[in-house]
């Protein structure tokens, strides 16, 4: 069993994470509406678990709590195979826990660290975490909704690997270019394209959201 895992994005109407590579995603997040913070918020507040990729968390630094409505924020969970991670990362704030997953591969000493600042290691896997390991273990300490927010490595694994089951993006008004800037899914080409059924569209501010069902 695993929970239910929504892939949550910002992306430009070209389909990319970032104004340019290596650039914090925060630079196109600043052509985001109030309204549609606000929607990314009452996403995360009901949900159990909020994920993203060891990369976003050295080059964002977010905190991924809930700020722009009312709400609990949900616990945080880091793939990161080595734990190479800075120990004063805004995951790590007290505002809600934070799991750092990561493989064989992570130095004892680095475990030992980062148990220091948050709520619990777990080592799944053997060079880079086991996705699947993490979501049935995630499962079973309870977490049954995971919303993912990239970035792009980490949505192509679980896109990869069958693992998600609903795609919501809230689309920001510019075109970007450039083949090497992150786009929704990195990776490789996919065996199979993942295809979608859309559930609804609406408007926030004036900001396009669109939400998809993979269909399976
Ligand atoms: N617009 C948005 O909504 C949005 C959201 C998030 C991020 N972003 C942007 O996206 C960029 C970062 O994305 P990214 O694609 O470079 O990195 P990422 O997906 O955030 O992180 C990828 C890293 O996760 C770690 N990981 C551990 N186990 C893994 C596994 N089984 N599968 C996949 N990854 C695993 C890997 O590091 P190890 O090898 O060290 O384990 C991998 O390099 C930043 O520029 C950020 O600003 C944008």
């Amino acid at each position: 069993m695993r929970p239910y895992v929504l892939v949550v994005s910002e992306v430009s109407l070209d389909g990319k994470l970032t104004l340019s590579k290596g650039a914090s995603s925060k630079l196109l997040l600043s052509s985001m509406e109030e309204e549609a913070f606000k929607y990314l918020h009452e996403v995360r507040a009901k949900v159990d678990a909020i994920m993203v990729g060891c990369e976003t968390v050295r080059i964002d630094n977010p905190s991924l709590t809930v700020r722009f409505v009312s709400g609990k924020s949900p616990a945080r969970v880091i793939p990161c195979s080595t734990g190479d991670i800075p120990l004063d990362s805004n995951i790590f704030s007290p505002d809600a826990p934070t799991f750092v997953a990561v493989s064989k591969r992570a130095p004892k000493e680095r475990i030992e660290a980062l148990k220091e600042v948050c709520s619990g290691v777990l080592i799944l896997g053997e060079e880079r975490v086991d996705l699947e390991l993490l979501l049935s273990e995630l499962y079973n300490m309870g977490f049954k909704s995971l919303m993912v927010e990239g970035g792009a490595i980490l949505n192509y694994e679980l896109f990869r690997l069958g693992l998600v089951d609903e795609l919501r993006l809230i689309h920001i008004p510019l075109v970007v270019g450039g083949q090497d800037v992150p786009s929704l899914v990195g990776g490789q080409c996919l065996e199979l394209p993942v295809k979608f059924r859309l559930r609804s569209h609406f408007k926030r501010g004036s900001q396009l959201i669109s939400e998809w069902e993979v269909v399976k």
